[in-house]
């Protein structure tokens, strides 16, 4: 089956589902707004504002563990001084995406859905700064929403989705090998549909559509490689959902990881072993991070 015809039958089960989640307009003003680089931060306070549930959510995610800060933040100002205008754009989405699904019941439990997601985030902004990619809060981002297609098969495609899990349950087949089996497409090109929907940048579209087959991504290959890596990593350490069995996993022989030494030089030096283990060291603590973030922000 052709990419073609995957994306075709993808458009055909969006366009069937009547309601399909929305990402709040607000989020699109958000990173309009920031397009402009002589934007002041009290525009972008102004307009937050205007979204209560956006702008306590932001004040939720400064707190959070993951940016730390040495005191707590009470006001969206100061969260927006604290952070930078360049992270606003990514929260702002983050918050959005969350929302759109908030409350979801589906096939897999959305929480554990969450917690590979933010595993990701975390795990592909580490290797992002590890292979220095200038954007290593971008990978964070693209490492959340990389599987959105999954939370829409899963809480809109209920009884289709239930067989695909059964499929791959206790195996080490993979989702996409099953999706494209039983519904001629996969959560990749759903994905892809429902961000273009939504106005997602293009790079971020990229990710989506390619996290599994790395070496097709047209704009940014190295920001999906590193998605890539970062995605089979927590899949490996129990950061996963679906109940797949998995073997083994080594970062050197990964496809993704001569991408990323093609576009990264400086990689040649660096010892493979040491970083995974490095990655390994960190697991629970991303684990906590994980848990910590998800219940600041669903909170
Ligand atoms: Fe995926
Ligand atoms: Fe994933």
């Amino acid at each position: 089956m052709d990419r073609q015809s995957r994306l075709e039958k993808a458009q055909l089960l969006i366009r069937e589902v009547t309601n399909l989640p929305t990402i709040p307009a607000i989020a699109t003003r958000v990173a309009g707004l920031l397009d402009n680089p002589d934007v002041e931060l009290e525009e972008v306070a102004e307009l937050i504002l205007t979204d209560q549930v956006m702008a306590s959510r932001v004040i939720k995610i400064v707190n959070s563990p993951l940016y730390r800060p040495m005191h707590q933040i009470g006001s969206l100002k100061r969260a927006l001084i604290y952070l930078g205008l360049h992270r606003i754009r990514e929260i702002a989405l983050t918050c959005s995406i969350i929302k759109a699904f908030e409350g979801e019941s589906g096939v897999f439990d959305i929480k554990t859905f969450w917690q590979h997601s933010f595993g990701v985030g975390i795990v592909s902004r580490i290797i992002a700064q590890r292979v220095r990619y200038p954007q290593a809060e971008k990978a964070y981002i693209c490492g959340i929403i990389h599987d959105i297609g999954e939370v829409f098969l899963s809480s809109r495609l209920n009884d289709e989705f239930q067989n695909i899990v059964d499929l791959i349950r206790g195996t080490s087949g993979c989702f996409i090998e099953a999706e494209a089996l039983l519904l001629g497409t996969t959560h990749c090109e759903i994905g892809l549909c429902l961000a273009k929907k939504w106005n997602f940048p293009g790079d971020y579209c990229d990710v989506i559509a390619h996290h599994h087959d790395p070496e097709q991504a047209e704009l940014d290959p190295m920001l999906v490689a590193i998605v890539n890596l970062a995605d089979l990593f927590c899949s490996v350490r129990h950061l996963d959902y679906g109940g797949r069995e998995w073997v083994s996993f080594s970062l050197a022989e990964e496809r993704s990881w001569q991408v990323l030494k093609a576009y990264s030089p400086n990689l040649a030096g660096l010892d493979v072993e040491r970083f995974c283990f490095e990655l390994d060291e960190r697991v629970p603590e991303i684990m906590d991070l994980v848990d910590s973030i998800f219940e600041g922000i669903a909170g």
